[in-house]
């Protein structure tokens, strides 16, 4: 069923999720010019490809642009997109940006959402700065720095006992009240981090990667990726797509059973429990955009990989070595890529968004790094 834009609504009364028809075409002319706007030294820069009535009044702290830093690891070169550096310490800003200033712009006075942590931090700052209430519902035993974060960051939170699929379920609830701003069930949220992908074009020349290693849990970041990409195609900017291979913890790769075990699918050794302080982000056994991922994937000839605690362990302290400081599911795709190897020709353009910050983390990474 189709829906006004001017309805806040975020789910179909058949319970399917929503998706925008909203056709953006980037005219490279158009663009922003960063040097002479403060304000479009950053992702605010495509604002013509984004569902906002009134980009003038967008509820923003300048933020996206990240940089694209070459790193390498065991052996193999990649540049690292830094989305830790994003205002609440994750790529969730992006999504966050465009989707709370959206609410604002319907009137929204009071959310729900439900979130590993991450999206918490990100959408409790937005909705300071929009005036809007937040409630958050997190599972009780996930890194303790984001619940702080999210609570300092004024939003109304609400630990659960039980897994992210009960998270989910309290929040729905309490959205019945309010409005379910939710990163994974809204579309907006994907067209904010859709942007990432025309600022790694932009920052290429104008050109494609070759590969983007990507976490998947909800896989907004995936699918935004791969909107964004599609409408770069049409605009006739690319001609051709980055292979999006998915990271997943294999204590959790709800993506591997569509994928044949021939098919860029490698398993670690940590079966069983679903349970990670290190894969916290994308410990997703539902992914409400399941297919939606699986169609992006297949589209970009990519696959899927997954990895191990101890591996991401290990590429984590990589991470570390090299000065950079993120969160442990952020170093996921780098262990991929090690895995991945084998298939390279060594001259292949990789990115790899490093996705959260570890300031949040730093309980978990003190062990690691005793
Ligand atoms: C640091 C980090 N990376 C990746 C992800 C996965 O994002 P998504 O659930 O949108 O696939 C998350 C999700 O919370 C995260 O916090």
């Amino acid at each position: 069923m189709a829906y006004p834009a001017n309805m806040p609504v975020w789910r179909c009364e058949c319970g399917h999720y929503l998706d925008l028809e909203f056709r953006p075409v980037l005219l490279r002319e158009n663009l922003h010019d960063y040097r002479s706007l403060s304000c479009c030294n950053s992702l605010w820069r495509y604002s013509c490809v984004l569902p906002l009535d009134n980009p003038a009044g967008v509820i923003s702290f300048n933020e996206g642009l990240t940089p694209l830093v070459p790193a390498d690891y065991k052996g193999v070169n990649f540049l690292a997109k830094m989305e830790f550096l994003l205002p609440s310490g994750s790529f969730k800003d992006r999504g966050s940006a465009v989707m709370i200033s959206r609410c604002r712009e319907l009137g929204v006075k009071e959310i729900a959402e439900d979130s590993s942590g991450n999206a918490a931090c990100s959408i409790a700052a937005y909705c300071s700065k929009a005036a809007i209430s937040s409630n958050i519902f997190m599972p009780a035993g996930n890194s303790s720095g984001k619940s702080i974060q999210a609570r300092a960051l004024g939003a109304k939170l609400h630990l659960v006992e039980g897994s992210r699929e009960d998270c989910t379920e309290a929040a729905i609830k309490k959205a019945q009240e309010s409005y379910y701003a939710s990163h994974a069930w809204n579309p907006l949220f994907l067209h904010g981090t859709k942007t990432i992908i025309y600022e790694i074009v932009e920052q290429l020349g104008w050109r494609v990667p070759d590969y983007i290693f990507i976490p998947v849990g909800n896989g907004t970041l995936l699918i935004g990726i791969s909107i964004g990409l599609r409408e770069i195609m049409s605009a006739g900017i690319i001609d051709r797509m980055p292979k999006l291979i998915a990271v997943q913890s294999d204590r959790c790769a709800p993506l591997k059973d569509y994928f044949p075990d021939d098919y860029n699918i490698f398993m670690g050794n940590n079966s069983g429990k679903e349970v990670s302080p290190l894969a916290e982000g994308i410990l997703v056994r539902k992914p409400i955009r399941i297919k939606q991922i699986i169609q992006a994937i297949r589209e970009s000839g990519g696959g899927v990989v997954t990895v191990s605690d101890a591996e991401i362990k290990e590429a984590l302290k990589a991470v570390f070595s090299r000065g950079l400081y993120i969160e442990p599911t952020s170093a996921a795709p780098v262990a991929a890529l090690s895995k991945y190897k084998a298939r390279l020709h060594g001259n292949e353009t990789i990115v790899i968004p490093l996705t959260g910050s570890g300031m949040k983390t730093s309980e978990v990474i003190s062990d690691l790094i005793k």
